[in-house]
């Protein structure tokens, strides 16, 4: 299984911060957002990732992370896309990277506090999506699902009338079928390559599952989802759900850190 982190965009809801940092390196609580998708991917035992990023802030994603897990036997690659042309087009970026395996893509700015693990080792074929139950699913893309299989039965984005309360966070697990599918695609009445016709698309083809989602889950977006994801990160010390690797790398990255600046100053 390879893995994807989109870390792109252009961040304009949280403007101004995003107009001087990008918005998976802004803080939540005490570290640069892009480790909470990091961790959800090493947790569930994924080795090979490549993070795709914006051209603007290729120099300090690659200062913080091209090194500090390779230690672990993590590796981290980067591909620029130019512009944001949609989450889809991830994989058409990532084709090579991906190279005929199947793949977990995670959004840069989403937060879960759920494993991963299961659903990721044991997928097989298709696509898998997930489902988190939210108040207001006519903000969301919106799946209703076969409670027993798993299977889906519909998917619509931003109804206004949904069909169940449950969101489709940014998380998606396919076969390597999807860089063709991806390639495929026309560009939406916004200009994007949109997620959901990959999710369509192997709906179409009988092969999408859905599980659901129960613990904490924040898409950190916005100024309020950003404070939030802080705040209880800060309270319920999700700190000690990092995965061991990236705790003593980051460690190892402070001591480093500290040491040339020490050296500089003499
Ligand atoms: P969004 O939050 O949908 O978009 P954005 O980050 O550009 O923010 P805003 O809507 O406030 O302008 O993106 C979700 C994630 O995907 C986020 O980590 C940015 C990333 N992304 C890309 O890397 N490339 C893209 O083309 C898009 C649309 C998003």
């Amino acid at each position: 299984m390879k893995g994807i982190i989109l870390a792109g965009g252009t961040g304009t809801r949280l403007l101004p911060l995003t107009a001087v940092l990008t918005k998976q390196l802004l803080p939540v609580y005490d570290r640069p957002m892009i480790f909470y998708p990091l961790n959800t991917l090493v947790k569930a035992g994924i080795k090979d990732i490549l993070i795709i990023v914006a051209p603007e802030y290729s120099g300090s994603f690659l200062n913080l992370l091209g090194s500090m897990l390779r230690p672990y036997g993590i590796n981290i690659s980067f591909i620029v896309q130019k512009e944001p042309r949609g989450l889809a087009e991830a994989f058409i970026l990532g084709e090579d990277f991906i190279d005929g395996e199947n793949v977990t893509m995670i959004l840069g700015d989403n937060i879960f506090e759920d494993d991963f693990t299961e659903a990721i080792q044991s997928f097989e074929k298709g696509g898998r999506v997930f489902a988190r139950e939210v108040t207001d699913p006519e903000r969301f893309g919106v799946v209703e699902f076969n409670k027993e299989s798993g299977k889906v039965i519909s998917l619509e984005e931003k109804p206004a009338e949904p069909k169940s309360n449950y969101a489709i966070p940014g998380l998606y697990i396919y076969d390597p079928r999807v860089c063709d599918i991806a390639k495929n695609l026309k560009p939406s009445a916004r200009g994007e390559l949109e997620i959901v016709d990959l999710h369509k698309a192997f709906l179409d083809l009988g092969e999408l599952d859905v599980r659901v989602l129960n613990g904490a889950f924040f898409d950190a977006g916005t100024h309020d989802a950003l404070l939030e994801a802080s705040n209880y990160v800060q309270k319920n010390g999700f700190k000690d759900r990092f995965h061991p690797d990236i705790e003593s790398a980051l460690h190892a990255y402070n001591k480093e850190f500290k040491r040339l600046v020490t050296l500089k100053s003499l």
